[in-house]
């Protein structure tokens, strides 16, 4: 099966590249902006149509929420308008698109996880971007795979793993929010269940959503609690409030996902996210 990737040097797209040499049945084509920029139509359609993939996995995004208040129309520009580039190639060189969404699409004030038919409600200009992305899928897409994730981290790029362990070794005093509640998600965790739905074979016609994330509820301070504790830095995390810590991006209060439509339809089983945790930063600390 050939694959193409975009946003490739990210976090996401880089964990697939790692995976991609135990899956030597598919032949992957991994580009970044410099190879495929999604914004521009006309080459995802010279890129689509030369390669003739069966997928597509957009990794590509702009995922600067803070600073997408400011950027409105970049941030526009990347997760909605080119995400319905790759719809309509994807549509018209028969491929599936495997597209990744946020929890941000909805506004977090529900109480117990979230599952794929609940309303949506974004807040953030970011994720707005993001849901209108959805939209267009659903607008232009005839076959396509849209997985929501929340909390992103891995050994590549940046995240909240990488920072807390970067000031916790040179401060020695967080302060962390407790009130804002999800689960992290460890991009290879994400990547393996990806393969693993590519795996599955052809996917049916139609639009389907699924939520993804490592098993478990953490806040942020219990995550950067189990950060310092992993990578044994001797820093102490002080439980704050959101409006003590304001940031121009809003961010939902309560973002759990229901994870049992992707379990049951994949056979899969998902690790706990402390257990993932641990896994990345041993890899982290080894480098
Ligand atoms: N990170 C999170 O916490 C989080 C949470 C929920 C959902 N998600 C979603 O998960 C997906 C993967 O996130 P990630 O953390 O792996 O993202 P990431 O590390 O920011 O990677 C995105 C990649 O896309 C590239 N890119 C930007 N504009 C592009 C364009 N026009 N054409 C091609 N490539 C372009 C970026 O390049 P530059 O770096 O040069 O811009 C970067 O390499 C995204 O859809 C994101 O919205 C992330």
């Amino acid at each position: 099966m050939k694959i193409l990737v975009t946003g490739s040097n990210g976090q996401l797209g880089s964990e697939l590249r790692v995976l991609a040499k135990t899956h030597p049945s598919f032949e992957f084509m991994f580009t970044d902006v410099a190879e495929l920029d999604i914004t521009n139509e006309i080459e995802v359609n010279r890129l689509v149509e030369s390669f003739n993939p069966e997928a597509i996995i957009n990794c590509a995004a702009y995922t600067a929420v803070d600073k997408a208040e400011q950027e409105e129309k970049l941030a526009f520009l990347i997760n909605s308008f080119a995400v319905g580039n790759l719809a309509r190639a994807a549509t018209k060189f028969d491929a599936l698109l495997l597209h990744i969404s946020t929890d941000y699409v909805f506004d977090g004030n529900g109480f117990r996880p979230y599952i794929e038919e609940d309303p949506t409600n974004p807040v953030s200009l970011y994720a707005k971007s993001k849901h209108a992305g959805e939209q267009h899928i659903q607008s232009y897409a005839k076959r396509a795979v849209i997985i929501r994730t929340s909390w992103l981290y891995s050994e590549f790029g940046h995240n909240f793993v990488k920072t807390i362990m970067k000031y916790g070794k040179e401060r020695g005093k967080l302060n962390v929010v407790f009130d804002q509640v999800g689960t992290p998600t460890y991009a290879h965790d994400l990547a393996e269940t990806i393969l693993g739905i590519l795996t599955n074979g052809p996917h049916a016609e139609g639009v389907d959503i699924f939520h993804f994330s490592n098993e478990g509820v953490a806040s942020w301070y219990d995550f950067a609690k189990a950060i310092i504790e992993f990578s044994g830095i001797d820093c102490s995390i002080v439980p704050i409030e959101t409006r003590e810590y304001p940031l121009p991006a809003a961010r939902p209060f309560y973002s759990v996902f229901n994870k049992s439509k992707i379990k049951q339809r994949f056979q899969i089983e998902i690790p706990f996210w402390r257990d993932s945790l641990r896994e990345c930063i041993g890899k982290l600390m080894r480098e």
